[in-house]
């Protein structure tokens, strides 16, 4: 037994003796994961380190297909991702009411455990994509007890009312209760390092519920709880809110309808899910107090109405709403499915908001956007959507023991291009962890806003520039110059990433090119530079190739 082993062996046995009542949780090395926020400035600490998650989602059904999961992970493993954001049912979590299953539980955890990953758990509870569809049977089935959501042609939907207390409790007690075991499990490791409550809220298909509660909800008052709230925050309010609000006033009190105009009907709804969430997360934080958001089906579709996307999820629309309403979620985080990255990110990153992206498309053109979350937006996260793709669909997924996953389907570009920039990215996170803030990060990302392939200027303080031209033709269906510059000092920087060079200009004297003392090729292990050869002569240039590298140069200043 290692000699830490032997401490925790020794201090479990004598709290056991002299503490009879305690729960019987294993004591842990490990400290509890936390978000900790210091102006404006967010850190996710595992292990009293700051972490970063390079991470990938399954597909929606694999943590129900131990071979399939296997594998998932598996993936990630070999893509060099560190976290898996992996989903639990709570269908399949509490198939009859009271009675809990938490086999899928233990494989989610130990599983990734095995193949050296974190885990993030997506609660698949009362709502995904804005309906109920892993709600369990006997709520389905019981529609007196648990009430639908109506829309406005008299229709129901397959949407659980958040008025009912009844499926409010009943998600709160199955989250409590796999969160109890999650506990018992793994405090021991923390494999699990956060919890996403629910998935993409909302009402899909309408803006709000017709019901007869619904729509006595509707036309009664706004809480003045949410508007005093509102009030005291109204300098730092996203702007759909705060102009549907400010253009009725910034009325305190009223109907739905009279303070938020059109956007009232979104807002109520928001209101009331926001609270069955708030509920669910403070009975999960009682039992296991991880950091826990929610995550965001984004209002997409041109000029549509709320309903079009699910209404009242954690949107742009309803940041400020839903800050108000759940204040036991640590953050809120979008799903980007959509080429306004930057626009998106910037919503989300807020002094009172990390940005986390738990999904993103897995389609060639969004690796890149891993640089621009990570050192522009001081991402605490950055996951695609959807890890098992990168197998050949060809092959089955043989094996639950790892031993024989199938190929990588490297003719896929989207894999391709993700491989290359985790590769990139994974040894440099706790460098970019500990700068994150700090002025120091400058992402370079070919095809945003300066058009596809023209050379790009980007301004690195101390009357330095870096001049960056990229070397690869931009294809969207494929690749694109990608990577951040990281200023160590003055006259010391990291150029990582793919297709594209750099030459450093000087910004005071006479117009010249900054003066190179030194390129050396290398990359970080366990923290630490680890030098792979000086580049001179021929090779003194800072080109990064398709495939990607990362160099370290010393300037003479
Ligand atoms: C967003 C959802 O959150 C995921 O669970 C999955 O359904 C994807 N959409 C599919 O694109």
């Amino acid at each position: 037994m290692s000699v830490p082993a032997m401490n925790r062996a020794l201090v479990a046995v004598s709290i056991l003796m002299t503490c009879c009542t305690c729960p019987a949780v294993p004591l842990s090395e490990h400290p509890l994961p936390t978000i900790e926020s210091r102006n404006g400035r967010f850190q996710l600490m595992v292990d009293d380190h700051p972490f970063l998650i390079l991470g990938g989602q399954v597909h929606n059904s694999t943590t129900a297909d131990e071979a399939r999961y296997d594998c998932a992970c598996a993936a990630l493993e070999k893509i060099q991702a560190n976290t898996a954001f992996v989903p639990l049912y709570w269908e399949l979590l509490e198939p009859q009411e009271g009675q809990f299953d938490f086999t899928l539980v233990e494989r989610a955890v130990l599983k990734a455990r095995a193949h050296r990953l974190r885990v993030v758990l997506l609660w698949f509870g009362a709502w995904k994509n804005g309906a109920m569809h892993y709600a369990p049977e006997w709520v389905k089935r019981d529609k007196a007890r648990f009430p639908r959501v109506i829309g406005a042609r008299g229709e129901e939907l397959p949407v659980l009312s958040p008025l009912a207390d009844a499926a409010r409790l009943a998600d709160a007690a199955a989250f409590r209760a796999m969160l109890g075991h999650l506990r018992q499990m793994d405090a021991s490791d923390r494999t699990v390092v956060m919890v996403q409550v629910e998935n993409e809220t909302g009402f899909l298909g309408t803006d709000r519920d017709y019901s007869s509660a619904g729509t006595k909800c509707f036309q009664s008052s706004v809480p003045q709880e949410l508007t005093a709230c509102l009030a005291d925050h109204r300098a730092a309010l996203s702007a759909p809110l705060a102009n549907a609000w400010g253009e009725n006033g910034n009325r305190s009190t009223g109907t739905w309808a009279e303070v938020f105009g059109d956007m009232g009907a979104e807002a109520c709804t928001g209101w009331n899910i926001a609270r069955h969430v708030e509920s669910v997360v403070a009975a999960g934080k009682e039992e296991y107090p991880l950091p826990m958001y929610a995550n965001a089906w984004l209002a997409e579709g041109n000029g549509e109405r709320a309903g079009v996307w699910p209404s009242g999820g954690p949107n742009e629309n309803m940041l400020d709403l839903w800050k108000c309403a759940a204040p036991h979620l640590d953050f809120l985080a979008p799903d980007i499915y959509t080429p306004r990255f930057t626009e998106v990110c910037a919503a989300y990153a807020r002094p009172d908001n990390p940005l986390l992206i738990p999904e993103v498309s897995f389609d060639p053109y969004y690796p890149a956007f891993a640089f621009t979350a990570f050192a522009r937006f001081d991402a605490l996260a950055y996951s695609v959507f959807g890890i098992d793709d990168v197998f050949k669909a060809s092959e089955p997924f043989k094996s639950s023991n790892g031993q024989d996953p199938p190929g990588m389907d490297e003719t896929y570009p989207a894999v391709v291009q993700l491989a290359r920039v985790y590769a990139i990215l994974r040894p440099l996170l706790p460098l970019i962890a500990r700068r994150q803030c700090t002025g120091t990060l400058f992402p370079v990302v070919q095809n945003v806003c300066e058009g596809a392939d023209a050379p790009v200027t980007i301004r690195l303080g101390d009357k330095l520039a870096a001049k960056v031209t990229y070397t690869v033709k931009f294809d969207e269906e494929k690749q694109r110059g990608a990577g951040m510059i990281v200023k160590l000092a003055k006259d010391e920087f990291l150029i990582a990433g793919m297709g594209f060079e750099t030459v450093f200009r000087e910004l005071e004297g006479p117009p010249r090119d900054a003066e190179i003392l030194s390129i050396d090729a290398g990359t970080f292990t366990n923290g630490q530079w680890t030098p792979q050869g000086r580049l001179n002569g021929d090779e003194q240039h800072l080109s990064l190739p398709e495939s990607g590298r990362i160099l370290r140069v010393k300037l003479l200043r």
